[in-house]
């Protein structure tokens, strides 16, 4: 447990729906791919279905933290996100808000790896930016979506540098798609680009793993820049709300 994480509250087994059969999750189809083959697990687990009546997982996994009904932004930093993505994105806020940036580009901070932390990580800017465009400004969506092309590109102007650690993830040859040049040439000549590129100096400095930041401490900037859906993120029906769905219940078979 990592300091300024609220104490995550599970249920029993034996409150699960169906409490009687086992609930079985499958994984998403694209884990099953292996260099030597597809390996299906689902003809298996559906012979236990038929056999032994167990059921497949639908709503609250035992495994992951209850939600509120109407969960807020932060109670999915708390109760969805894995450690890395709560410690990165409050590390990447504090030191945006300790180096007087603006409050936009702090929440920008606040949210660019959303996506990575409890939906999926390829294309995080992408998806980051679709799942906030309801609830914040044009300028906060825009700034996470660019931040991920732009964290490939240098920019002397503020001693930005290819990140060492990109060198590391994907190796010294790794050659960056062609979509993510244009993404950087298009924010180039943007008028929001400094805003993304803030976002991307405070990103390469806020990976460690002794330095906490309590997320109490954006409660009112996030009041003023995020518009918290009265219903709940996930269920005010909005665009993107089975997004927020799919943190909720990522384990749904359907
Ligand atoms: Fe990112
Ligand atoms: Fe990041």
């Amino acid at each position: 447990m990592i300091p300024f994480r609220k104490t995550p509250r599970f249920i029993s087994p034996a409150e699960a729906p169906q409490s009687e059969h086992e609930r079985m999750a499958l994984p998403q189809p694209i884990a099953n791919f292996h260099v030597d083959g597809y390996h299906d697990p689902e003809p298996a687990m559906t012979a236990r279905m038929h056999q032994e009546g167990s059921v497949f997982m639908m709503g609250q996994n035992p495994a992951l933290p209850v939600m509120p009904d109407k969960p807020t932004l932060l109670d999915f930093f708390h109760y969805r996100f894995c450690d890395i993505a709560f410690r990165h994105l409050l590390q990447s806020a504090k030191s945006a808000l300790d180096a007087g940036q603006s409050e936009t580009v702090i929440v920008a901070c606040l949210l660019h790896d959303i996506a990575c932390g409890a939906l999926l990580r390829v294309d995080h800017g992408y998806w980051g930016a679709q799942m906030l465009a309801p609830y914040v400004s044009e300028e906060i969506t825009w700034a996470v979506k660019y931040h991920q092309a732009l964290r490939y590109f240098a920019d002397d102007s503020v001693g930005f540098k290819y990140p060492d650690a990109y060198d590391k993830f994907f190796g010294p040859g790794y050659a960056i798609p062609e979509y993510l040049h244009q993404a950087h040439r298009e924010a180039r000549n943007h008028k929001w680009y400094m805003t993304s590129r803030l976002v991307t100096l405070h990103d390469v400095y806020s990976f460690r793993d002794d330095v906490h930041v309590d997320p109490e401490i954006f409660t009112d900037m996030i009041g003023r820049h995020f518009r918290q859906p009265e219903e709940g993120l996930g269920f005010d029906n909005s665009p993107v709300a089975h997004m927020w769905r799919s943190m909720i219940w990522p384990n749904n078979f359907l």
